[in-house]
């Protein structure tokens, strides 16, 4: 199959990866969260130590390997706000751009989420979902995702956590969160998750006729 790339933005916790994944599986599609990789650089910067540093952290997302996305830690609640803090520094930003406009064009088509997709990454992706949900129901996704993966906090420091970390992405002066006119919005609040898989790959199906 020739080249369809899905880009999937949208706040924290919101289902973008779990919606991802799921077209993924179904179409056959690549899948890459692109979360990870500013995790990766911020869990490689904390176990650096020492204070933040845009050059430093800005060669280790150039020198980032397959593997480092597959690291243990990748979830903790201090790596989850680094990765944010680190998100907001443009050499990061930049050292990590061919790599995800290169897996995007794929063949055999491709699904990106993050915050900055549709806007930077894949601005002319065959389909573009803006994802979200109100914020107590994803602090609560959230809560249980972490609690199952042994990670055990509390639902205010969640909810405290994804306010400001949406705050900081959406008002950074370099690929800031926001929804582009083009992109269908998918409000996962009062959805299952098969329901909002089964809107996601409605509009796949759909994007499929369109360019075929
Ligand atoms: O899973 P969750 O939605 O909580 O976060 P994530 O997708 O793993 O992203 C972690 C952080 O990386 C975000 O808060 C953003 O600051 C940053 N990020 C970004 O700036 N651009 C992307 N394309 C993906 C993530």
């Amino acid at each position: 199959m020739r080249r369809f790339t899905v880009a999937i933005d949208g706040p924290a916790a919101a289902g973008k990866g779990t919606i991802g994944r799921a077209l993924a599986a179904r179409f056959g599609f690549a899948h890459l969260d692109t979360g990870l990789l500013y995790r990766a650089v911020a869990l490689k910067m904390l176990e650096a130590g020492g204070p933040l540093d845009a050059g430093h952290a800005a060669r280790i997302a150039r020198d980032l390997v397959p593997a480092d996305i597959e690291a243990l830690g990748l979830r903790r609640s201090e790596v989850t706000r680094e990765s944010s803090r680190i998100a907001a520094i443009p050499k990061v930003r930049s050292a990590l751009l061919d790599f995800q406009r290169s897996f995007s064009r794929r063949d055999g088509g491709a699904v990106l989420d993050g915050r900055d997709i549709a806007t930077v990454i894949a601005p002319d992706a065959e389909l573009k979902l803006y994802v979200t949900a109100e914020d107590d129901v994803r602090a609560r996704r959230r809560l249980k995702e972490l609690s199952n993966s042994g990670i055990h906090t509390t639902f205010g420091k969640v909810l405290a956590d994804l306010r400001e970390r949406d705050r900081r992405d959406q008002n950074r002066g370099l690929a800031a969160l926001r929804r582009t006119d083009d992109a269908i919005l998918l409000d996962t609040t009062e959805l299952s998750i098969a329901q909002a898989v089964e809107e996601a790959a409605a509009a796949v199906n759909e994007r499929f006729d369109a360019v075929r």
